[in-house]
């Protein structure tokens, strides 16, 4: 099989990858080990940013998004028992996120792939990426027990965390910064209507809790807990005993429980590779960088890249022009180390931790003081959590740019 763009993985990254391609007139093929179903029904990142759905909306991608999707103009945070609101719309100039999860931006992912009959193979085995630093790269794969190969020019390793796309760079030339946290989230998602319109973080002394939502009638909420937390130890009770305790308040307000339907652990990573780019491999999304979830970065960050990859390839085909994706890497880690340093800096505010100096707990008591009264620590949070704005767009002549 011959294609312009190799793409491994269907996550947020590649699926968006694809579709923002081929609306520019390039060919490309991807391919996924998990199946379809898995796919669309794994639940993670819940938070878009302003840029994000602007992303999704200029791509013919947001019709579900803007009539289930919830906007949300501002967050709160809770310690000492008060309630604190951050108006981030007022403080960013208007600027919003908008409540959608992430398995429903995949499935519009999957459903406009099907629509436009585009080459997605679910279920494939044995991946391997060949010659990524030649002319002519390929990969190769197994599907229903038969090899392939894909022949193709550029190969977009979307392919997460856990992937392999990130190996075919040498040791030599890979420089990775990370940060292991120690502690995780235990999320769950409930059949209850939310009773609060908007995210509330919370911290307290027994751990960070964060109050979210999917829809008018389910609610997210996420625990702090063990890197290796045994979740055969969390029942539905002593969850929303948990959470009612790290949420007290001196307004009685409380999340509504429900029936818990979905239970998982999240560990905590800070993590970037340099650079993103080898030969014509490049990386994007969490194949190449990770954050600890506080700042509801992980899948944004994806999109970003994954807009200016396209940016760039549709300037090599359209224009004739190496430019932008000699400058890819170095673009994206702007923003990726912004992100990286916002998460970290939200991270460590919210979470108590059991290596905290009473020093270290006065400190983050003062942070969160500081940027729920001074509103020039909220405008900083506020601008960083709604997403900085994107780089003047290059003008590239694409069939649909
Ligand atoms: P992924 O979504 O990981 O997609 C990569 C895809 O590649 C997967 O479908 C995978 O099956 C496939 N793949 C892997 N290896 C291969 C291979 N060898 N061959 C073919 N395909 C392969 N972010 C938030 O902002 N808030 C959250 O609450 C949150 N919760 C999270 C919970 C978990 C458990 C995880 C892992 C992440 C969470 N994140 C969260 C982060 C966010 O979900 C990710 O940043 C986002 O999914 C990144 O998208 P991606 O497409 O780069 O990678
Ligand atoms: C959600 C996840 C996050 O990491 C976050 O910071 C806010 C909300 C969510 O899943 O809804």
């Amino acid at each position: 099989m011959r294609t312009q763009v190799a793409i491994v993985g269907a996550g947020p990254a590649g699926l968006l990858l694809s579709h923002l391609l081929r609306i520019q007139g390039i060919d490309c093929v991807v391919v996924e080990m998990r199946s379809r179903e898995y796919c669309e029904n794994r639940v993670r990142a819940g938070v878009l940013e302003q840029g994000t759905v602007d992303t999704l909306n200029e791509a013919g991608l947001g019709e579900r998004m803007r009539n289930e999707g919830l906007v949300h103009h501002g967050i709160e945070l809770l310690f000492d028992r008060r309630r604190h609101r951050i108006d981030m719309s007022k403080l960013t100039g208007g600027r919003a996120i908008t409540v959608y999860g992430q398995h429903e931006v995949v499935r519009d992912l999957i459903a406009a792939a099907d629509t436009h009959h585009h080459k997605l193979y679910f279920d494939v085995t044995d991946v391997s990426l060949h010659d990524v630093k030649t002319d002519h790269p390929s990969v190769r794969y197994t599907h229903d027990g038969v090899e392939h190969t894909i022949e193709c020019d550029y190969v977009a390793g979307c392919d997460g965390f856990h992937g392999i796309s990130r190996q075919a760079i040498p040791a030599d030339v890979l420089r990775t910064y990370e940060r292991v946290y120690p502690y995780a989230w235990l999320g769950i998602l409930a059949d209850a209507a939310p009773s609060c319109d908007e995210l509330v973080y919370a911290h307290h002394e027994r751990g960070f809790a964060l109050f979210s939502m999917r829809s008018p009638t389910v609610t997210r909420l996420y625990l702090q807990c063990q890197p290796d937390e045994n979740l055969d130890a969390w029942s539905d009770d002593r969850i929303w005993n948990e959470l009612e305790t790290r949420f007290e308040n001196d307004v009685g307000w409380k999340p509504t429980r429900g029936k818990i339907t979905q239970k998982s652990v999240t560990p905590m990573r800070s993590f970037v590779t340099e650079p993103m780019q080898y030969g014509r491999l490049f990386l994007a999304g969490d194949a190449a960088h990770i954050v600890p979830p506080t700042g509801a970065k992980g899948m944004n960050l994806a999109v970003a890249d994954v807009r200016m990859l396209s940016r760039a390839l549709a300037a090599r085909y359209n224009e004739s022009r190496d430019d932008l994706l000699d400058r890819y890497s170095a673009d994206c880690l702007e923003r990726v180390w912004r992100a990286e340093h916002f998460s970290y800096f939200m991270t460590n505010m919210l979470h108590p931790s059991f290596d905290d100096t009473p020093f270290v707990n006065r400190l983050k008591m003062s942070e969160l003081k500081y940027v729920s009264s001074s509103e020039a620590a909220a405008r900083a949070l506020a601008e960083n959590y709604v997403g900085l704005p994107f780089a003047p767009e290059p003008r590239v002549l694409g069939k649909a740019a």
